[in-house]
């Protein structure tokens, strides 16, 4: 084991426990710490604060559960190297190197297995592999981060923001320092992944547009339901070879989407081809147990030398769709002048077709709900609108049936 912390300690009890549904013992050999005295360790476990203790204990597998890039990443070269198969857990190492590190696995012959770096309770990268629909699939719609569809999902109930993260905090949905969570960092990391396996595309993070949570308010949900839909912390793209559309971040689901009803920490993944045929999988994204529970199924399939995640083909182009969107008009009256917002935004050839109008903040606002267009439009006209109608807009994507 590379790490023993939540996941790895959870690895090590659930191997320990020798679980008869495991079909073969799994003894771990050694783990690798930082400082074996920083927190209590699962008895029976040998520690060491030096790598070559892992590597030269002759390993059949190598897990790595220590997260962040390095040194993770130049240890699973390491183990790649002496031709050691490797399972990790880690999403934002397999969202920034994973086509380094396969492309070494390709080369050594083994494994890299990585089935609970995206929605760690759900196996469904290796099952859907191994299925000719794999290959004729051409979108998928997901809720990847548990942190913020709790978050939202509190709000949805009632509580503001701050009391929401505090509670998601208090249960264990969310780290001390949630910033990769609310920002969309960690979805966008896991879209990284399911784009690379799906569309065989070399796809850098960076190239995908993602937005956090930060800025959607109480009164937000409450008008998006008036819409008829809710809003959700999703990511979504569609594509044809290596030609992507994709984003990461909260948008206004109609009630009608399978997504729409995920609530709490719960993930999803709707994945469709292009005849229209639709599979989904939702089930428990994080939490050390089911984490571990599929790390420790990778292992046992790493040593059966089966399928593999194989490297990309090609590097991916990648655009931002055009979608509907959810302009939030704030203006400074207590009764926005709804006409006059939506003829600012017509004339900068962004179409209206709900609104819904409230208060927020004690200032009249609107909700409005735009035909299709992109972003660069939405926001050029969203500033058009606040320049001339002195009101602050916001704008929000809209996930489509
Ligand atoms: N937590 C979840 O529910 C979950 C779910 C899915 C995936 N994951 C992924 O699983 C991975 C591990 O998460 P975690 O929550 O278990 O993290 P964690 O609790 O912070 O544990 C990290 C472990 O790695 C060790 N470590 C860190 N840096 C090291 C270094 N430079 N040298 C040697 N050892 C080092 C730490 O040593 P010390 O013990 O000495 O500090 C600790 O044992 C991450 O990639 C995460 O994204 C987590």
């Amino acid at each position: 084991l590379l790490g023993l912390g939540h996941v790895g300690s959870a690895i090590a009890a659930l191997a320990l426990a020798r679980p008869a549904a495991l079909e073969r013992t799994v003894s771990i050999t050694c783990a690798l710490v930082r400082d074996p005295g920083a927190r209590v360790r699962q008895p029976g476990v040998p520690l060491t604060t030096n790598p070559r203790d892992v590597f030269e204990g002759g390993p059949e597998v190598i897990v790595e559960v220590i997260g962040g890039l390095d040194p993770a990443r130049s240890l699973v070269l390491e183990a790649l190297d002496r031709r050691i198969p490797v399972v990790t857990a880690n999403k934002s190492l397999l969202a920034r190197h994973g086509n380094e590190l396969l492309t070494a696995a390709r080369q050594a012959g083994v494994p890299l297995r990585y089935e609970a770096s995206v929605i760690a309770g759900v196996p469904f990268l290796d099952t859907l592999a191994r299925r000719p629909l794999a290959s004729s699939l051409s979108s998928l719609s997901g809720i990847l981060n548990g942190t913020s569809n709790y978050i939202l999902s509190e709000m949805e109930r009632g509580s503001d923001y701050r009391a929401a993260l505090a509670e998601a905090q208090r249960r264990g949905f969310a780290e001390p320092d949630p910033s990769k969570d609310v920002e969309g960092i960690d979805a966008l990391e896991k879209l990284t992944i399911l784009l690379r396996q799906f569309t065989a595309s070399d796809v850098s993070p960076d190239a995908i547009e993602v937005t956090g949570i930060t800025r959607v308010s109480r009164e937000d949900l409450v008008h998006a339901r008036e819409l008829g839909g809710v809003i959700k912390p999703v990511v979504h793209a569609s594509w044809s070879g290596h030609e992507i559309d994709a984003f990461a971040g909260p948008a206004w689901v109609p009630r009608t989407h399978p997504l729409a009803s995920l609530s709490g920490p719960t993930n999803g993944m709707r994945l469709c081809d292009g005849a229209g045929t639709a599979l989904c999988f939702t089930g428990p994204g994080a939490g050390p147990r089911v984490t571990a529970i599929t790390v420790l199924d990778d292992v046992i399939e790493a040593t059966r030398g089966g399928w593999a995640p194989s490297p990309a083909t090609g590097r991916a182009r990648v655009s931002a769709p055009a979608t509907r969107w959810l302009v939030r008009a704030r203006g400074r009256e207590p009764r926005p002048d709804v006409t006059s917002f939506g003829d600012r935004l017509a004339s900068c050839g962004v179409g209206i077709e709900r609104v819904s109008v409230g208060d927020a903040c004690g200032r009249g606002t609107a909700w409005l709900l735009t035909h299709p267009c992109s972003r660069d439009r939405v926001e050029a006209a969203a500033s058009t609108l606040a320049a001339a109608a002195g009101c602050d807009a916001f704008v929000l994507r809209t996930l489509e049936p």
